[in-house]
Order: C-alpha cells, then structure tokens, then sequence
C-alpha cells in the first residue's frame, strides 16, 4: 500500500499530524494546520541516501582561529553581533512586520557596501521601485548594493552561486521564498524549512553571512521565526513598541558571542538612528515630582541602562481589583504585593495596581524589585521619590533584599546621569569600596517601605498604611 504522501503541518509550532483538524494538538492554537508534502526533496542537492562512509574524530584543541568579523560601522549592530559579523554565518532577525527590519537591512548593507564589501540585498517583499525609494529617502541610493526583487529560491541560489562570492547576502524575507520542488504554498513551514537550510548550506560554503529577515506571525497563518531559529548560528529580535521611536535589537542566541547583548536605534525620518547613551533617551520626559515613579539602574547585557518605573495605585471599585503590567512580569508584580502586604503591612488588596516602564521598554531582570516596591509605596503615600535617586536589588518572599551583580556598573552609570543618591540591598555595598555616588542601603524591605514614607509632602512620618496588616507594622514606636 502506498504511503501517504502529505502531512498537516501546524504553521505555529511545527508539530505534524495525519489528519487535518481545527486546533493543534501540541500548541493549541486553532486554525494553523496546513497540508504540506509529507517528504519533499531538498533543493541545492541534499544527496539520496548513500552508505555511511568514516568520518574522521577530532580533539578538542586545534587550530581553528578566532572567526574574522566584517563590521558594519553600525556600532549597536556589531556589538549586538558579539563585535561584528562572522563570514559564513546565518543570522535571523525577527521582528513584527513593520518594526524596521527592512530599514535596518538597508541601512547595514549601505554600510557595508560603502565600506567596500559586495553585499546582495534580495527583497520577497518590496518590488525594486519599491526599495529605491526607500534607498533615496534615505540617502543611501548612490551606496552599490546589489538588488532584486525575488522569490524563487533556485534562482537566488543559482545567481548567488555564479560570479565573485557575495561577503553578505540579505533575503528580506525568508518566509516569502519558495521552491518549486516542495508541494506547499510560500510561507509554509515545509518552504521554510527547506529556503534556511539552503541557505545555511550557502553560507557555509561559501563562506558568505546570510542575513534572514523573519516576521513574528501571530495568526498561524505563515510559519514564524520560532521555527528556524535552531537552525540559524545567531537570532537577533529587533522589538520596540509603535508608539515609541526607539527600537531594540536584542541577541536571543548567538554562537559567535554573548545573547544578553542589546543594541538601540531611534527610528526617525531619516531612518534608523544609533543611540549611543539610550539612559538619557528612555529618562529624557520624565517629570520627577510625581509620586509612584523610581528610577531604577539595570543592566542590558554588559551595558548599563537606565529606565523610570512607573506605578499607580487607586481605590478599585471592582471585585478583583485590576492588576496592568506593561513592560514587566506580571506574577513577579503579584509576588511583590504579596510580600509588601504580608511583611510590610501595605495591603494593596483593595486597590487597583498599574505598572508601566517608561518608553516601552521591557525589563526582565529581577533587580527591578527594589525599585518596584518603592515606586507603589510611593504613589500609595503620595510621597514622591527623590529626583535624584536611583534604585536596584531583588527582594525575596522573605522580605529580605538581595544584591545583584554588576552593582559598579550600574553605580558608575547613574553618576553619569547626574543621579546622586542609589538605593540598594546593604548586603551589596560591602563589595563596594569607594561608589561614585551616596548610597543608601535598608537592611530589608520594611526598611525601604519606611524610606519611602518619609519624604511624605505632609510630613506624616511613619504614618499608618492603608490595608489589612497595617496596625501590626505601623504600630511599632
Ligand atoms: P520597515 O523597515 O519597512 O519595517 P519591516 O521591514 O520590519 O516591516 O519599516 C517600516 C516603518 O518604519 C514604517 O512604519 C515607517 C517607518 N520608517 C520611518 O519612520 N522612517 C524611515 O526613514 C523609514 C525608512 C521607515
Ligand atoms: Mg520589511
């Protein structure tokens, strides 16, 4: 009996079933199943199966130098790179469609060709006009990239393969490449699949950095990044909110350098620009008198960053008061409040609690905590946070605040600003022999809480808390 020669794809997660049917049954996601040819042929001459010859084991020591890197001359790209781009790379950049990708990729092979390397920029999205003009409005029309406007993926292998080796080649983007030998629509998973991975082959071949422009997809219906990022040596994200200007491309694997590494651009009328001090940028509009807002000093890969938390607390007139987190995790806000109330006696039960890290910017690191807990004590109180003062530590469910590394180069990164006042976990400071700045440093969260309220514009010092446990804190002398 023959076998059967497709398979339902699911466009979200990747898993196969046998049947087609309206939810996946692996990611749960309805309406992403897809029929696609069950096992196509590889294009670029994946070979048939032949005997296994031997194949030669190595040590670990050898001498594979360091890979050379191409610098783009785009600082925050290079960086975010691990100090440029490896020769014979693949790299992914997912985004959400129109973030900036393209504009970026223009920008970075304008460079590159400026600088004298041959750089080939295929666009499945755009049509040659289309680019031009984005390449003029730019100023980057005279720059001698190599366009076209293309799909097949044969065809782009084949031009590629011909003539003097491209050192980058940007497909823009591999989700609308396909190729005829695979039985499945472009944007399928199948069609993905196979455009990366011979890409990948060219790039190792031939030596050459592929660049892959990938959408972050949400319906399922086009299969997402997510599903080569195994297969790419680096995955950049560029993110960064529509209504802001600035945007983040943020290394999620990288096997040429670090992946906490992040670069920032402002998009303006004449495209992408680098930041090169993004504190000033996400602290520029802030209005330091109102209370509910703290300073706090993170860390972005190795480069310090400073963002403003913002925070407020109102009487819920609901059931189950509401709890809005942008920019941060949301059951890391609920284990605070849960240890505010029961350590600290600031039950915030009976309240509404809405979080916002300006600029939309997102913080993943725990160290915010501190800051966290002070900018809600404060916008419960009223009492506005000193202007000049910046905060970071981890707070346990103990109530006990933790130190978190890289406490210099958060210190030394305020003090740039002209922050003059850093509040953190005592614990920290004995590390720290002669910090650039005043430092305060409470023994645990009560004595934050207290810090807090003593700036109280009514001079209320200590005053008793709103909420269940407030007498048994607040009654001590
Ligand atoms: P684009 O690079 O096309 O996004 P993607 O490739 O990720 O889909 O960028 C599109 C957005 O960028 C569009 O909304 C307009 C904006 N933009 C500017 O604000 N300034 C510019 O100079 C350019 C080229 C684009
Ligand atoms: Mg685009």
């Amino acid at each position: 009996m023959a076998k059967a020669s497709s398979l339902f794809v699911c466009q979200s997660c990747g898993a196969t079933a046998s049947k087609w049917a309206g939810r996946c049954d692996a990611c749960g996601e309805w309406n992403t199943l897809v029929e696609e040819a069950a096992s196509a042929p590889l294009p670029g001459g994946a070979s048939p199966r032949r005997k296994g010859r031997k194949i030669e084991l190595v040590g670990l020591q050898g001498a594979s130098k360091a890979p050379p890197r191409i610098l783009s001359g785009i600082k925050e790209l290079d960086r975010v790179a691990g100090g440029g781009l490896v020769p014979g790379s693949a790299v992914l950049i997912g985004g959400d469609p129109g973030i900036g990708k393209s504009t970026l990729i223009l920008q970075t092979l304008a460079r590159l060709a400026r600088n004298g390397e041959r750089v080939v920029y295929v666009s499945g999205e755009e049509a040659v006009d289309q680019v031009r003009l984005r390449a003029a409005r730019l100023g980057l029309a005279d720059a001698p990239v190599l366009l076209a406007a293309e799909t097949n993926l044969n065809d782009v292998l084949a031009t590629m393969g011909d003539g003097q080796r491209p050192s980058v080649i940007a497909v823009d983007s591999v989700q609308t490449l396909w190729t005829p030998e695979i039985d499945a629509a472009p944007g399928t998973v199948s069609q993905l699949r196979a455009g990366t991975e011979a890409l990948i082959r060219f790039a190792k071949t031939k030596g050459t950095t592929v660049l892959l422009v990938g959408h972050v997809t949400k319906d399922g219906q086009i299969a997402g990044p997510k599903l080569i990022e195994h297969m790419v040596d680096a995955v950049f994200y560029f993110e960064g909110d529509r209504g802001h200007h600035f945007r983040i491309l943020r290394a999620v694997k990288n096997r040429f350098g670090p992946t906490d590494e992040i670069g920032v651009f402002e998009m303006s009328d004449g495209g992408l620009a680098e930041v090169e001090n993004p504190s000033g940028l996400f602290l520029g509009d802030r209005n330091s008198s109102t209370p509910g807002a703290a300073v706090f000093a993170g860390m972005e890969g190795t480069r310090p960053l400073l963002v403003e938390v913002q925070t407020l607390v109102s009487p819920s007139t609901l059931g189950t008061p509401r709890r809005a987190v942008v920019g941060w995790d949301s059951s890391r806000l609920a284990m605070l409040l849960a240890v505010l109330d029961t350590h600290c006696g600031v039950g915030l039960g009976g309240y509404d609690v809405y979080l916002n890290i300006a600029g939309g910017l997102r913080v993943k690191e725990p160290a915010a905590d501190l800051a966290v807990a002070a900018a809600l004590v404060s916008s419960l109180t009223g009492a506005p946070l000193p202007a000049e003062c910046v905060l970071f530590g981890e707070i346990a469910l103990s109530g006990a605040l933790r130190p978190v590394a890289q406490g210099e180069a958060r210190l030394k990164e305020a003090s740039k600003l002209g922050f003059k006042t850093a509040v953190v976990p005592k614990a920290a400071t004995t590390e720290w022999k002669k910090p650039p700045l005043a430092v305060h440093a409470p023994d645990n969260l009560m004595g934050l809480v207290r810090w807090v309220q003593s700036f109280d514009p009514n001079g209320r010092k200590a005053a008793p808390l709103p909420g269940e446990g407030a007498k048994k804190a607040w009654s001590a002398p």
